[in-house]
């Protein structure tokens, strides 16, 4: 099974390479992308149909920067939407007009016209994510974005060997737009999504999807740091990886007291980073993901998979799955909650006054 599965750890490596390489410590950087917004052909589940994406990519490309460069995003909308791109989580401290929910902070960016996002990443690390924010185009149109600590600043947790993006998202067999509008025209919720996805792909427990599917490498006894994001639409998640507990060390780029747990809950829009050690008995795990949600209302259930994958273990070997949390089990999810706790063991820090302008 999974022929196709590829490995992706050398975009990143190199990046970071190449960051280390022209920079001195504490150096600001300027980090320029193009995000071209455009409508790209995807095939899942046995349906074909055009996406709005950027650059072509689903998810689209990962953003890089440090805490305290300045991100510059030129964004051209090709597509026949009006749009514009928000920065979830990100500080606008001193660049408010960047935020980017249309008709709040800007008007959407027209067809054939460009916008230009200028931010300065003020204050904060870790792991944020980048959507579109007008309709559902959201559903396709987002990304990872990824901030390291100041050159020669270091993780508070054990450095990882390598670390990986776990995107997690929705996919609907018909145009989301179309989705949406049917619901809202018959006063009802729109159809739930056909699947949940992981970096854009459901898992070989769907039809045409052994292609779809995404497998991270590992090597036995190293330890790996994954961020995992939540884009889909309105689902809150567990997620968990068959044998090998998660030690969670951030949330929405805020470092926690780092604890132990088998599966992780994550509510929609929401980012968690978690260490994993690869210590288990060298094969292929599941990676899985199903929602959460114990009120009488119908959720897409059904369950997302991509693979943990040793080193040197072929293909053919079948992965397990892992125990995820039942869909109503409220007591996982209070007591996950409960875990959350500041570096210092403290609960929530009061609000705290924005800088000076
Ligand atoms: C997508 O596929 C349709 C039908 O096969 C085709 O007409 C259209 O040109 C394709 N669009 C793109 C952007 O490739
Ligand atoms: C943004 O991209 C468009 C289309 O490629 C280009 O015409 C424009 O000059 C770019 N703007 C900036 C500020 O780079
Ligand atoms: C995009 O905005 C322009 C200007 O406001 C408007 O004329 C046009 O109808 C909009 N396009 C769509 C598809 O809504
Ligand atoms: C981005 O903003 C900074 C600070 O306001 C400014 O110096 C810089 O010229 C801007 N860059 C672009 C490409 O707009
Ligand atoms: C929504 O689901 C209903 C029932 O399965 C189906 O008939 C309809 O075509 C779906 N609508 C869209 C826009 O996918
Ligand atoms: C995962 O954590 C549980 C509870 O702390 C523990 O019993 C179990 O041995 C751990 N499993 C692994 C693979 O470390
Ligand atoms: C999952 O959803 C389907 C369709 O709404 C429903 O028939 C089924 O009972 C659900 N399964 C669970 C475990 O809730
Ligand atoms: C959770 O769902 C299961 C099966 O759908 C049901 O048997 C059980 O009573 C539910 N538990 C709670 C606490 O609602």
């Amino acid at each position: 099974m999974a022929r196709t599965i590829t490995f992706c750890w050398g975009s990143a490596l190199l990046f970071i390479y190449f960051v280390g390489f022209f920079l001195t410590p504490g150096e600001a950087a300027l980090k320029t992308y193009q995000f071209d917004v455009k409508v790209t052909n995807v095939s899942r589940l046995c349906h074909s149909k055009p996406i709005v994406t950027v650059n072509g990519m689903f998810p689209g490309p990962t953003v890089y920067a440090r805490e305290g460069d300045t991100l510059v995003v030129n964004v051209t909308n090709h597509a026949k939407y009006n749009m514009s791109i928000h920065w979830h989580g990100l500080k606008q401290y001193r660049n408010g007009w960047a935020d980017g929910p249309a008709y709040i902070t800007q008007c959407p960016i027209k067809t054939g016209h460009s916008y230009t996002y200028n931010i300065t990443i003020t204050g904060q690390r870790g792991t944020l994510w980048w959507h579109a924010h007008i309709f559902w185009l959201r559903a396709t149109v987002y990304g990872a974005i990824v901030i390291m600590p100041k050159q020669g600043e270091g993780f508070p947790f054990p450095q990882p060997y390598r670390e990986a993006n776990i995107v997690l998202g929705e996919w609907w067999n018909n145009d989301v737009e179309e989705v949406v509008k049917q619901g809202n025209k018959k006063g009802l919720p729109p159809n739930m999504s056909e699947a949940h996805t992981i970096n854009g792909k459901p898992g070989p427990r769907f039809p045409c999807s052994e292609k779809h599917t995404y497998a991270l490498e590992v090597e036995q006894g190293k330890t790996y740091l994954l961020r995992i994001i939540n884009a889909a639409l309105n689902d809150e998640l567990f997620f968990a990886i068959a044998g090998h507990n998660l030690t969670v060390v951030e949330i929405d780029a805020v470092y926690t007291k780092p604890f132990t747990t088998q599966a992780i809950l994550i509510a929609p829009g929401q980012t968690t980073n978690v260490l994993v050690q690869a210590t288990q008995a060298p094969g292929r795990y599941f990676m899985a993901a199903r929602p959460f949600m114990d009120a009488p209302v119908s959720v897409d259930n059904k369950t997302a998979t991509a693979i943990l994958q040793y080193k040197g273990i072929p293909n053919s070997v079948q992965p397990v799955l892992p125990q995820l949390p039942a869909l109503n089990n409220t007591a996982f999810a209070l007591n996950y909650d409960e875990n959350l706790r500041n570096p210092d063991h403290s609960v929530m820090p009061p609000p705290k006054d924005l800088p000076p302008c």
